[in-house]
Formats: structure tokens, C-alpha cells, sequence
């Protein structure tokens, strides 16, 4: 079966993954509500703490274009069960694509299936900032 365009796009973003230390190459694409698409690989360093996730390369990607809003997110890892966004990763979603669907993916073809909201139930964000009884901000 052809497989999604924006699974397509994070597979072939995963090809170009940096992942010398780990060895584990995923790769992200996330769409906007007008259909444009950013990818994104995960890109480590020899001090390993540094690394980013496929996913916060392909928002942060998007964002440094000039977008703000993404409607889809696709990530695709070489597993025999495809591969969840990491809780760092849920948090960016979160702040850019709170209302987006999520498709997990293998190279075998398996696509599972979730939103940001089930992946992140009771997340904090602006609307907590913005409730601050006490904020001098305003
Ligand atoms: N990684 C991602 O790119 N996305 C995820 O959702 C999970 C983990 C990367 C980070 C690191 O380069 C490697 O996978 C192993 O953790």
C-alpha cells in the first residue's frame, strides 16, 4: 500500500538521521492545516545530552519558516512496533500542534494512531501562564 505523504516525507528524513551513538534513526514530518510539510531527523552529539529528537527538529524546522500550527505529525522509526514521541517531544507538540493527529510508523508499513491530547492528557501550557493569580506580567 502507497504509504501516507507525510509518513513518506519522515522516512526519507530518516535516512539523513545523525545517530552515531545510539545507532537508532527516526524520523519526524509534521504538516500544517494548509498541507505544508517539514521534516525533521534526530541529530545526536558526543555529549550526549544535547541530542534532539526527530520530532523537536521538524517543529523547531517549521517554526524557523514561519510556520505556527501543525495538523498532522508523522514519526517513523525502524521497529517492529512503531515508535512513541518522548515526553520532551509531547511538550513541544503540545505548544505548536495541540490539536494534531499523530501517525506512528514502521518500515514494515504498520501505522498506529494517536492525537497530541491522548499522548499528553492534562498538559501544561500558555493557559496555565496565563491564569497566574499572582503574575506581575499583565
Ligand atoms: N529519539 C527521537 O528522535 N525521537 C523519539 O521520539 C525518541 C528518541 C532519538 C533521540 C536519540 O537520538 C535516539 O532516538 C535514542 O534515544
Amino acid at each position: 500500500m502507497t504509504p501516507d505523504p507525510l509518513v513518506a516525507a519522515a522516512a526519507d528524513a530518516r535516512t539523513r538521521a545523525f545517530a552515531p551513538y545510539s545507532g537508532f534513526l527516526v524520523g519526524a514530518a509534521v504538516e500544517t492545516p494548509a498541507g505544508e510539510v517539514v521534516a525533521g531527523c534526530n541529530v545526536e552529539s558526543a555529549s550526549y545530552g544535547l541530542t534532539c529528537c526527530a520530532e523537536r527538529v521538524a517543529v523547531f524546522a517549521g517554526v524557523a519558516r514561519g510556520l505556527r500550527r501543525f495538523a498532522r505529525v508523522a514519526v517513523v522509526t525502524d521497529t517492529p512496533t512503531p515508535t512513541p514521541p518522548c515526553g520532551a517531544c509531547r511538550q513541544i507538540l503540545w505548544e505548536f500542534a495541540p490539536d494534531a493527529e499523530v501517525l506512528l510508523a514502521n518500515l514494515a508499513g504498520a501505522v498506529v494512531r494517536f492525537t497530541v491530547r491522548e499522548l499528553l492528557p492534562h498538559a501544561f501550557g500558555a493557559g496555565q501562564l496565563e491564569a497566574d493569580a499572582s503574575s506581575k506580567r499583565r
